[in-house]
C-alpha cells in the first residue's frame, strides 16, 4: 500500500519507515498517555470501549492486541472481556516499558503479557487468537496489507479483529474545525511536551494519507476477510473497523 509506505516521521534520514516510526515512539513514550488524552479531550478513551464492545458478544478468550503502544487498549479489553489471555505486541520498546509498568502495578501479568514483534511478521501460529485488536497502529504500518494479512492469518477462522484509526471527517464545519485543530494545535501542543518535534505533525500527515471508510474495508477484504464494516465516530473523526475472518 503506498499511501502508507511513503508518510514517514523524519525528512533527514534514509532509515525505512518501520525504524523510524519505532525511533519516534521511543522518544515519546513518556509523554504518549497523557498527550494522547489531552488532545483528544478524553474522547479516545470513548472510542476505545466503543471498540472493544464490538467484541463483547464473541466473548473472545485469547486476544492480540497490535501495535500495543503503552497498552491502553489491551487493558480495556481486559476490563471489558475478561478473556484468560492478552498478549501486545509493538516494536517500540519504549511504549512496552511503560506498558511493562502497568501491568506490574495492576498485578496483571498472569492475564496480558507484551513482547517486541513487528505486526508484518507476527510470530504465532495460523489460527492461534479468537480476536485481534489495533488501535491506532496501522497508519503506522510500513507495509499495510502485509500487516492486514497477518493479523488475519493468526485468527481462528470466525474470528474478529477490531480496528480503530483515525479517518477524515466530510462535512462542514468539522472537516474545516478539524483541519485547524489537527495541522495547527496539534503540532504545536506536540511540539512542547513531547521531546519530538516531528511526532506529532507527522500525526496529521499520515492521517491524510492514509485510506479509511469504504477504501479501507475494500482493502480489509483483499487480504482475506470475508466481511468487513465501517463504523465513523464523533463526525468521522475516528472509525471503528469490525471484520470476520
Ligand atoms: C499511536 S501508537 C498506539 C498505541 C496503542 N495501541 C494505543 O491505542 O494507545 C502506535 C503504535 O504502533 C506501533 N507500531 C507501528 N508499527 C508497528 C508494527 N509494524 N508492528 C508493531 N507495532 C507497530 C508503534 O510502535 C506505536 O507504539
Amino acid at each position: 500500500m503506498t499511501t502508507s509506505q511513503t508518510v514517514k516521521p523524519y525528512k533527514n534520514t534514509d532509515a525505512d519507515k518501520k525504524q523510524q516510526v519505532a525511533d519516534m515512539f521511543n522518544n515519546i513514550s513518556g509523554t504518549y498517555d497523557f498527550l494522547n488524552h489531552f488532545l483528544s479531550l478524553g474522547i479516545d478513551i470513548i472510542w476505545r470501549k466503543k471498540a472493544i464492545r464490538a467484541l463483547k458478544a464473541n466473548k473472545p478468550q485469547r486476544l492480540l492486541d497490535v501495535a500495543t503502544g503503552t497498552g491502553d487498549f489491551a487493558l480495556e479489553a481486559i476490563k471489558m472481556l475478561q478473556p484468560r489471555k492478552v498478549i501486545g505486541v509493538d516494536i517500540s520498546a519504549g511504549m512496552l516499558a511503560v506498558a511493562r509498568e502497568k501491568i506490574a502495578k495492576k498485578g496483571l501479568q498472569d492475564q496480558f503479557e507484551v513482547a517486541l514483534a513487528d505486526s508484518e511478521n507476527l510470530p504465532f501460529d495460523d489460527g492461534t487468537f479468537d480476536a485481534v485488536t489495533v488501535a491506532f497502529g496501522v497508519r503506522n504500518f510500513e507495509n499495510l496489507e502485509k500487516g492486514l494479512t497477518d493479523i488475519h492469518r493468526v485468527l481462528k477462522p470466525g474470528g474478529k479483529a477490531v480496528i480503530l484509526e483515525f479517518s477524515k471527517p466530510k462535512g462542514f464545519p468539522v472537516k474545516q474545525l478539524y483541519h485547524f485543530y489537527f495541522n495547527r494545535i496539534t503540532p504545536f501542543i506536540g511540539k512542547v511536551f513531547s521531546k519530538d518535534y516531528r511526532a506529532y505533525s507527522y500525526l496529521p500527515e499520515s492521517v491524510a494519507q492514509f485510506p479509511d471508510g469504504k477504501q479501507f474495508t475494500d482493502i480489509l477484504q483483499r487480504v482475506g476477510f470475508y466481511h468487513a464494516l465501517s463504523r465513523p465516530q464523533t463526525f468521522g473523526i475516528c472509525t471503528i473497523y469490525i471484520a470476520t475472518k
